[in-house]
């Protein structure tokens, strides 16, 4: 299993403090069956700064840590970064890093509204060659308020992740029905675990497969799966079709 987002670099954001606890969580991972994570420290959220070049360097001290520990996981380089005035820019400029250096970048709304100036910046990203995924969109409170803005990114190419523990209930009964509804209207192509600590935001990623099983059947779980895989790989993800809202299961659809 993989999964592609997390905050387990230690000491740079609000995820694992300390290379102890970064290892706390590694072998964590790999008792929930994950052999590769994507490390997607936060970037210019307001609080964050991690470039590329500082990232790079934390995913090889990690890996070396965890070699010498024995720990099978491997960890990915990436970037959680917040939509900014200046992104585009930090893209030219070398700043941002694509997850595992693919044409895939991770984007992450604020929490409370959708910046009037977002449908272009992803649509300029996607000029530059480059595949967005908005992180989380089940927790943005105008997406739930209104659905149709994210069926209008994703209608113009850009991809976005859910959180298992969105999916598995642990943000709330409402936060799930839309995670569900988000799938079903096929408005997404990942799931993640979005870890930042044991103890508050765990993995809960074979949990959360374990409900879109249940919800969705076993292709669905499939499907998810396998865009990960291809992720990594830099391969064409699945990409449900948004104009096909109200199917109640993913089979037969592709
Ligand atoms: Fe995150």
């Amino acid at each position: 299993m993989i999964d592609i987002h997390s905050h387990i670099l230690p000491g740079i954001d609000d995820g694992a403090a300390t290379p102890a606890e970064a290892i706390q969580i590694a072998k964590a991972a790999v008792e929930e069956g994950i052999t590769s994570i994507i490390a997607t420290p936060h970037h210019q959220n307001g609080k964050y700064i991690n470039s590329k070049q500082s990232i790079l360097e934390n995913v090889e001290e990690l890996n070396v840590l965890l070699r010498n520990e024995n720990i099978p996981l491997s960890i990915l380089p990436g970037q959680e970064t917040r939509i900014h005035g200046d992104l585009l820019n930090e893209l030219e400029t070398d700043v941002i890093l694509p997850l595992n250096h693919t044409n895939y970048v991770f984007i992450e709304l604020p929490s409370g509204h959708v910046p009037r100036y977002t449908e272009q910046l992803l649509f300029d990203i996607q000029l530059k060659g480059l595949t967005p995924i908005i992180v989380h969109p089940e927790r943005n409170a105008e997406i739930i308020e209104n659905p149709d803005l994210l069926y209008k990114l994703v209608s113009k190419g850009s991809l976005t992740q859910i959180t298992s523990s969105s999916i598995t209930g642990h943000f709330g009964k409402n936060i799930k029905k839309f995670t569900l509804q988000l799938i079903e209207a096929q408005l997404t192509h990942f799931l993640a675990s979005d870890v930042h600590s044991l103890k508050n935001r765990p993995f809960r990623l074979a949990d959360g497969y374990g409900v879109l099983n249940r919800e969705f059947g076993s292709k669905a779980v499939y499907l998810f799966k396998e865009n990960t895989e291809l992720l990594v790989k830099d391969m064409a993800v699945y990409k449900m079709d948004p104009t096909r809202i109200k199917k109640k299961k993913f089979l037969g659809i592709f």
